[in-house]
């Protein structure tokens, strides 16, 4: 586990710039807690809610957007760094969803091990194809590793779930930490996932508030609540968004409300 105290000391340096404004990065520090899932989620209630959206895999190490969808693209993020294509070229349309997806490389091995100048060019890349979207969302691999880091640095803002696990907690606080300390008045917003009750998911939020308040001075929004919801594995166990199989279910009805609120504000 990693405790906020193990983290490397990173001197504050001046914000720069959010490069993606309509890039949301979905983050944890631990992993498991339901990122992809909600990306996907999230990705597909922004299209249902009329907005056009790219559902980014920037998993590098295990890529798995495609097998929570039962899709086996043609191209993905594999093609783009082995020079095949173009990120632009890469995208595939989720018909099913109504957005488009730019899949990581679930199938084929790695592509943690990419420079990191090369994944910042991705990067770079990203931020231009945003251009032709409303929203993108992009599914980020647990912690708070280089390759993470980076997709995590396009995004104007980074959604960071955390379950009621102290450990997903203390890895959430993390996140925001490091994220704070490379870029001071980055808007991070916390999602509390798998909440025996949308009550008890505000109580985790107040705990995790209070320490980034206490020690970080900062204040984070609460995104949102989803509660723990049989639902869920169902979906994914059948390859099939919530949104399509489970509509009226609780989390598929939290993470609507959650786009909702986004969306006003
Ligand atoms: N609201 C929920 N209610 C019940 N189960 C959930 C909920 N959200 C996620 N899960 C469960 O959590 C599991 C992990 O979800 P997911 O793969 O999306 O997590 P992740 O954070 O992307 O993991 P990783 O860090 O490995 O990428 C899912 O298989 C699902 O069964
Ligand atoms: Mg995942």
């Amino acid at each position: 586990m990693t405790t906020a105290s193990d983290l490397p000391t990173l001197a504050p340096r001046p914000a720069p710039r959010a490069k993606g404004r309509n890039v949301m990065a979905v983050a944890s520090g631990k992993g498991g807690v339901g990122k992809t899932w909600f990306s996907i989620t999230l990705a597909h209630a922004l299209s249902r809610a009329g907005r056009k959206v790219l559902l980014f895999d920037g998993d590098l190490g295990l890529a798995n957007v495609d097998i929570q969808l039962g899709l086996m693209p043609k191209t993905d993020l594999g093609s783009v760094v082995a020079g095949r294509m173009t990120l632009n070229q890469a995208c595939v349309p989720y018909t099913e969803g109504g957005f488009d997806i730019l899949a990581g490389r679930s199938g084929s091995g790695t592509l943690a091990n990419i420079p990191l100048s090369r994944l910042q060019l991705l990067g770079d890349d990203l931020v231009v194809l945003s251009n032709s979207y409303d929203k993108v969302v992009v599914d980020l691999g647990a912690g708070v590793e280089k390759t993470t880091r980076n997709f995590a640095q396009q995004a104007g803002t980074i959604m960071v779930v955390t379950t009621d696990e102290p450990t997903s907690l203390t890895d959430a606080y993390a996140f925001i930490k490091v994220t704070h300390m490379e870029r001071p008045g980055t808007d991070m917003r916390i999602v509390v996932n798998m909440a025996n009750s949308t009550r008890e998911g505000e109580r985790i939020y107040n705990t995790l508030l209070k320490a980034c308040e206490g020690f970080l001075k900062i204040s984070p929004q609460l995104a949102g609540v989803i509660r723990r919801d049989l639902k869920v594995r169902e979906a994914i166990r059948n390859q099939t968004p919530i949104l399509t199989r489970s509509p009226n279910s609780e989390a598929a009805a939290d993470v609507e409300a959650i786009v909702e609120r986004l969306l006003r504000t």
